[in-house]
């Protein structure tokens, strides 16, 4: 036991030493430039009302599951929401899990199997890589968002292949080449998943929906704790795919269900950004609004994540603690949520940014950087 906590001990001063340390701090006062709560509903005052109505005339929504989906914890309700998702996004079925982590882990822990293997992009989300390990399936990176590095991989794989991109990167800030993507997928015969969590909301129902990709790709994720501002996830796909799951995927099977109140939650999400569509379009004018300083950032010119490189942690954290005591709050990406070398300050735009807010941020990093 002495010997085990010193061992665990030991991985965190190491940590201390590298100015890596993690811990879980107190809520941060200050502008929202690091939330994930891209069109504000997370704090949005009408839908927090609506979703308030449905529990005061259905108090039963809040009812605990009380077992696995398998045995006592499936409603009909749930099943109601999951058809009118898969209806929304034009494919045979979905999948509700409680985030969008677990959705991953679900996905490739069970769908690729022993012989087959899963080519990712090497900044694949770490949800990714986690399933994979619970996976008899070989893995292989290809270089990111490099389509040529990617086919050389196809002409060599054996077995069932699969392709496991994120429509936008979470860390980059850059869009994966979709159309290109499912191209060659069916080219080489392989299967596409699209991890959407940064796109959807973002992007109406994500870019595999807005590019009408739909058919052409195996299974997409969509979560609905960073657009939707609340939490779950939605795997996507056809009916045969998600009984699959129902049957040999251990998170979907070894947990206590989600109530009610989760699946109601996420269907009035779904109805308020149909309905408030100008909240998307205040995000991209955001987005604009950021980029007119030319700073150098490496995202892409639509992405409501925005990544400039810095020379290395203690750089990262720097700009990050100055912006902070002007009342900013952003992000310092160091070692090992990015690679040792590729530390970057990760700015998220939102809805509800301010024009000044905005100008006020992109000058203080001016005359920092
Ligand atoms: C690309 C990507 N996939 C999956 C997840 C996990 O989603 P959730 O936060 O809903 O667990 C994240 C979260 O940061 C992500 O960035």
């Amino acid at each position: 036991m002495l010997n085990t906590l010193s061992k665990l001990k030991d991985s965190l001063e190491k940590r201390n030493k590298e100015n890596v340390l993690r811990s879980l701090n107190p809520e941060k006062q200050g502008i929202d430039f690091y939330s994930n709560d891209y069109l504000g509903l997370a704090q949005n005052a009408t839908f927090q009302e609506i979703l308030l109505k449905e529990i005061n005339q259905q108090p039963h929504l809040l009812k605990g599951a009380t077992g696995s989906r398998l045995i006592s914890g499936n409603s009909n309700f749930t099943m109601e929401v999951e058809a009118y998702i898969a209806n929304k996004h034009k494919v045979e079925s979905a999948l509700l899990l409680p985030s969008g982590f677990v959705a991953n882990v679900a996905l490739f822990s069970a769908i690729p199997q022993r012989g087959d293997i899963v080519l990712m992009d090497e900044f694949i989300h770490r949800s990714v890589r986690d399933g994979l390990r619970l996976s008899n399936a070989k893995r292989s990176k290809f270089a990111h968002n490099d389509l040529d590095h990617l086919e050389k991989l196809l002409k060599e794989a054996k077995g069932n292949c699969f392709i496991a991109v994120e429509s936008l990167y979470s860390m980059e800030g850059d869009f994966a080449p979709l159309e290109k993507l499912t191209e060659l997928a069916e080219r080489y015969n392989a299967f596409l998943i699209v991890d959407e969590a940064h796109a959807f909301g973002v992007f109406g129902y994500g870019l595999v929906a807005q590019k009408n990709l739909h058919k052409k790709v195996f299974a997409t994720v969509v979560t609905y704790g960073k657009g939707m501002g609340m939490h779950g996830a939605a795997i996507l796909g056809n009916q045969t795919m998600i009984s699959y799951l129902v049957n040999f995927s251990s998170p979907v099977i070894y947990t206590t269900g989600s109530n009610d109140f989760h699946a109601m939650s996420i269907k009035k999400g779904y109805q308020f950004l149909e309905n408030n569509s100008n909240l998307s379009q205040k995000l991209q004018e955001n987005i604009s609004e950021f980029r007119k300083i030319n700073l150098p950032t490496l995202s892409d010119v639509q992405s409501p994540i925005q990544i400039l490189p810095m020379r290395n942690i203690s750089s990262a954290k720097k700009l990050q603690q100055h912006l902070e005591n002007k009342g900013f709050l952003t992000f310092a990406a160091v070692a090992p949520t990015v690679k040792e070398g590729e530390e970057r300050l990760r700015i998220c735009l939102h809805s509800f940014n301010s024009k000044e807010e905005i100008n006020q941020l992109t000058t203080i990093i001016k005359e920092f950087i």
